[in-house]
Formats: structure tokens, sequence, C-alpha cells
């Protein structure tokens, strides 16, 4: 089975699938995507994903093509046509094709593009992170097309030989990973920063949040400096794509003694655990 393209109602393989080269997501990044899992043939949390799709369109005056739950349906529908069980489904909601102005004219339809491909990395054991500037606008609630600052920042943490880049704010305030979010552990109590206009609350954040509060972890959403970050006793970090990784590194030294921790590992069983529930 090919990996399977939607573009407006159209389902192609990927390598068929076009959109104008006037598409406002291609001019100006003026669109707004979502990424989500697939196991045993299910979609994890694909309302919840659904419903921050119609956040970060709001954000952008962006109307949706249709509702929420049509979305839902439409995109369920094209998931399952994939008849692929293991699956990352990516969505993505353009304000249109149309002449090249700052301003949107009026009327232009919006582009719906979905894909879906067959999984082809396993999550990793354990990462190593290095610490960039956070050099991204002010509206990273919303999960805007517009990922130059994260795909730079990945491309320094390659070139250092660490998995991921997580941005650090002027003052020491650690925000998120490129595409994750991040968490620390200090003395059995878990760390996370707060899910404002600097970072994405990102799902997997919030299911991982749900659990530990479900299991009376001591967990502090707030602010989280760099240097604490350093001294943590273990740190991890979430997204849909990666589940929960441990990070055992930051700027070429160890967190903690370098090694996966207790907690990140129960926090990573805990979250497998909950895959397996919704999609047995
Ligand atoms: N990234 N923070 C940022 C900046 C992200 O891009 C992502 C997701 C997350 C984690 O969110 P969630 O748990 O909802 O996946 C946090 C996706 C996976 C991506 O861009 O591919």
């Amino acid at each position: 089975m090919p990996e399977l393209a939607y573009v407006n109602g159209r389902v192609t393989p990927v390598s068929e699938a076009t959109v104008s080269i006037e598409d406002r997501g291609f001019q100006f990044a003026d669109g707004v995507y979502e990424v989500a899992r697939s196991y045993n043939g299910k979609p994890i949390d694909l309302d919840r994903h659904l419903a921050r799709m119609g956040r970060s369109a709001a954000m952008l005056d962006l109307p949706l093509p249709m509702s929420l739950s049509e979305l839902q349906h439409v995109a369920e529908g094209f998931y399952a046509s994939s008849h692929l069980p293991e699956a990352v489904l990516y969505l993505q909601l353009t304000r249109g094709a149309g002449p090249r102005q700052h301003v949107g004219a009026p009327g232009l339809t919006p582009t719906l593009v979905m894909t879906v491909r067959p999984v082809l990395r396993t999550t990793p054991a354990e990462f190593t992170v290095i610490t960039v500037p956070n050099n991204r606008w002010l509206m990273c609630a919303c999960k805007s097309v517009a990922l130059l600052p994260a795909v730079l920042a990945k491309h320094e943490a390659v070139k250092a030989g660490a998995d991921e880049a997580i941005f650090v704010a002027d003052d020491g305030t650690v925000l998120e990973g490129a595409s994750d979010n991040i968490f620390a552990v200090k003395a059995g109590v878990y760390y996370t920063p707060r899910a404002d206009g600097r970072i994405l609350a990102g799902i997997t954040r919030e299911r991982v949040l749900e659990q530990l509060a479900a299991r009376g972890a001591e967990v502090r959403v707030g602010d989280m400096t760099i240097n604490f970050l350093r001294a943590a006793d273990e740190a991890f970090i979430t997204s849909s794509v990666l589940t929960v990784v441990p990070v055992v590194g930051i700027d070429g030294r160890p967190i903690g003694d370098g090694k996966i921790g207790s907690a990140a590992t129960a926090v990573k069983e805990d979250y497998w655990r909950f895959i397996r529930e919704v999609t047995a």
C-alpha cells in the first residue's frame, strides 16, 4: 500500500499529490498542522489534535473548511483507507491559493492536506540534547507550519552529535524542544514549563500530566531555568511521534548519572499502557 495523500477531498499516492505554487502555505507559511500517531489501526487522541488544530487556526483567523466533527470523520476515513496499522497521520490546513499579496484575498478556498505514512523510526531509548536561544515568534501555542527556527535548531543538534535542541529564553527559562515538550525530575518531583504562548501545549505532555496526577505524583508546572534542568536527576521529552524519551545528556554533560532513570521509565510505561488500552 503506498503512502497516501489527501488534498481537498482527492486521495492519491503521496508522489502524485500536488498543491498550487500560489498556495499561501508555500508562499507565506500561512497555515497550521497536526501530527498524530496510530497503533493497531487507531489514531491516538485524534480528537485532541483536531481541537488544537481548531485553536491554532483560530489564532490565525483561518476558517476551518468543515466542523471539527466532520474533520474527524474525514481524517478517520482517510486513515482507514490506508490500511496501515502503525502510521503517522499528518494534517495541514492553509489559507489556500491566491495571488501573492500579504493580505489573503477574501473567498480563498482553504487547502486541507493529509498524509498517512508508515512509521519509519522506532522510539529511541534515550536522547541527548543541546540548548539553543529561543529565536521564535511569540505565538508558539499555535502549531503553525512556519518551522524554520525548529528546522535550524535540529540542524544544530545534529551537527553537535545530539538528538534534539531545547529552546531557552534570554532569561534562562527552559521552553521546549524543537518538536517536543520537556520535563525534569528532581528529588521525586516532576517539573515542566507552563503552556503559555511560549510553548506548544503538547497532547502527549497533557496525557503525561494527567497520568502523573492519577498516580498522585508531585508535579510543578511553571518556570524552569536552564541551571535547574542541568542539575536535574532526570529529564525526558514527550511528543506524539516519539512518545516519551529519557534525556540523559545536555550540552555534552550528563543529566543525573547520565543513565535512563526510574522516573522517566515509569512515565514511559504509563504512557505505553495508555496506548495499549485505547488501541486494544
Ligand atoms: N511536534 N512542541 C513542539 C514545538 C512541537 O512541534 C511538538 C510536536 C510538541 C509535542 O506535541 P504533541 O505531544 O502534541 O505531539 C511540542 C510534532 C510531532 C512535529 O512537528 O512533527
